[in-house]
């Protein structure tokens, strides 16, 4: 498909991606990362437990379809991707240890997550024509991700709740750097879609699949954290949850619903496309200040 009609990761204020080889000392990390806010810390938590399988998966996607780009810029872009979705796994990947060290058991939620992207969402040993299709299926699926991940990335660059709820600043460097990434490289993933095969339908039927599929993990994911928390125990079930998440969502302490709901209506746009979303320069602005990058790049003190 032609990309004449859409803006694209090419245009004027190209970015070119590059991996920062960032480290987070989680050593001190308390539990209520958000202090004395328990249901919001768990909610955000929740993100370690998924982003490493997904982001590995991310990985493993662009680098079989790489052989398939035939647009140096794009391919440039591609392989820019993948080292920054790298180096988020590795990084949600310490934080979900520093979870685990601290007694909190979450084998079986992220045993579910390892099956669904090594198994359901893996090779399924195919070859020839099968094999390609399932592959464009899987960039399309990524795009879809990575428009929530994108809207995602602004949120956190813009919540200045968490910093006047005293929220850990190693904790909220992790996620500013990766939404900064995030909205760095948010066309990335629809760029490759468009270029491997573009159609409309088969980009909203990806959101539809994969949208609903996230929102029961992430739901799921929140409900085992709360339930091993002693402070939440005597207020389970997924009703207390939602009235929870709506109230943290209003004071600005985690994302809400309406978040969700524009990131459906902007992709049902047939015109959609990610470059006309998202704040760039705020996310480099945040790259210049971030410990975690500074020290990577050598203009700051290391963790
Ligand atoms: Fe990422
Ligand atoms: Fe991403």
């Amino acid at each position: 498909m032609s990309t004449a009609d859409h803006p694209t990761a090419q245009d004027a204020d190209r970015l070119a991606l590059q991996a920062r080889d960032v480290r987070f000392d989680f050593a001190e990390l308390p539990a209520d990362w958000i202090p004395t806010e328990p249901f919001a810390s768990h909610l955000i938590d929740v993100l370690h437990l998924l982003l490493p399988e997904g982001e590995r998966w991310f990985v493993d996607v662009f680098s079989r379809a790489l052989p398939l780009v035939h647009d140096e810029a794009l391919a440039e872009d591609v392989r820019g991707f993948i080292g920054q979705e790298a180096m988020h796994a590795s990084s949600h990947q310490g934080a979900l240890d520093r979870l685990i060290e601290a007694g909190v058991d979450v084998t079986r939620y992220v045993q579910q997550v390892e099956w669904i992207f090594g198994e359901l969402l893996g090779e399924r040993g195919l070859s020839g024509d099968r094999a390609a299709e399932w592959l464009v299926e899987r960039v399309g699926l990524v795009a879809a991700i990575e428009h929530l991940t994108a809207l995602l990335g602004h949120w956190v660059l813009h919540s200045p709740a968490l910093d006047a709820a005293g929220a850990d600043p190693v904790m909220l460097d992790l996620l500013r750097w990766h939404g900064a990434e995030e909205v760095e490289h948010r066309s990335v993933a629809h760029d490759l879609y468009l270029h491997l095969d573009g159609r409309y339908l088969r980009r909203i039927r990806s959101l539809a699949i994969a949208g609903p599929i996230l929102v029961k993990l992430w739901a799921d994911g929140v409900v085992a954290l709360c339930a091993r928390d002693p402070r939440l125990a005597g207020t389970p079930g997924a009703r207390v949850r939602l009235r929870d998440w709506l109230r943290a969502s209003r004071r600005g302490l985690t994302p809400g619903p309406l978040l969700i709901a524009k990131a459906v209506l902007t992709y049902l746009n047939p015109r959609f496309h990610p470059a006309r979303h998202g704040d760039t320069d705020a996310a480099v602005a945040y790259l210049a200040l971030s410990p975690a990058a500074r020290a990577a790049d050598g203009t700051g003190e290391p963790a």
